[in-house]
């Protein structure tokens, strides 16, 4: 028997102001502040630093240290090796592109919010067996997309999903009026060049209509 998991996760805590969550690969831990306080500036707080770059944990630690109003996490999480690093770092949460038991141990010792992504039914029920019921949905659109979240919504009620992977400005607001999405993550928040050029003002005009599309999406 499946328990029933309906209180307020830790992971909505954090989450509740950031219906967009922008997946980052910071590729010079000189451009982490800046890029942070210019998705700050246009609405989203909750930032994902992948630990896809070598200087992915120099980024989070900065942030974390400099910009007091971001929340910033640690994504590509693979391993407690990395999870540990992440914390160490000053990550304040953890998303993994998928779970595996090591990860789910990781974050129970730790207690630190995890955010474990899932693309089928038994990896859904493998995570509530667990006690967790937020959820990555990834790759989101080439794992079905907005009607594999509609048919998770009949077996799993208490489950929760951030889908990410192809989602864009496009189909952003179709997976933010899914019921049950808590928010959508991907990378075109950040495109390469922009970052690489400085065009900080552009990335937060970026976020600004992601966050505001999300919203209107949520509300309708
Ligand atoms: C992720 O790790 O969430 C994905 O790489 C983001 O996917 P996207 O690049 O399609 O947004």
């Amino acid at each position: 028997m499946l328990e029933k998991i309906d209180r307020v996760t830790p992971v909505d805590v954090l989450m509740q102001s950031a219906p967009v969550i922008p997946v980052l690969v910071v590729e010079d831990a000189a451009h982490a502040v800046p890029l942070a306080q210019a998705l700050v500036a246009g609405g989203m707080p909750v930032l994902e630093i992948t630990l896809r770059s070598s200087a992915a944990l120099e980024a989070i630690r900065r942030i974390a240290q400099e910009v007091p109003a971001a929340i910033v996490g640690a994504g590509t999480v693979l391993n407690p090796a990395q999870f540990a690093a992440a914390q160490l770092a000053g990550a304040r949460f953890i998303i993994a592109p998928g779970t595996t038991e090591a990860l789910y141990a990781s974050a129970k010792d730790t207690g630190l919010p995890f955010i474990p992504a899932v693309a089928t039914p038994s990896e859904i029920m493998r995570g509530l067996e667990h006690g967790f019921a937020r959820f990555k949905f990834f790759p989101a659109e080439s794992m079905g997309g907005i009607a594999a979240l509609k048919s998770f919504g009949g077996p799993f009620p208490d489950a929760r999903f951030c889908p990410t992977g192809g989602v864009t400005e496009a189909n952003l607001a179709s997976y933010a009026a899914l019921p049950n999405v808590f928010a959508v993550g991907g990378s075109w928040l950040a495109p390469k060049d922009k970052v690489a050029g400085g065009d900080w003002a552009a990335i937060t005009a970026l976020a600004q209509r992601a966050v505001k599309a999300a919203q209107d999406a949520k509300r309708k």
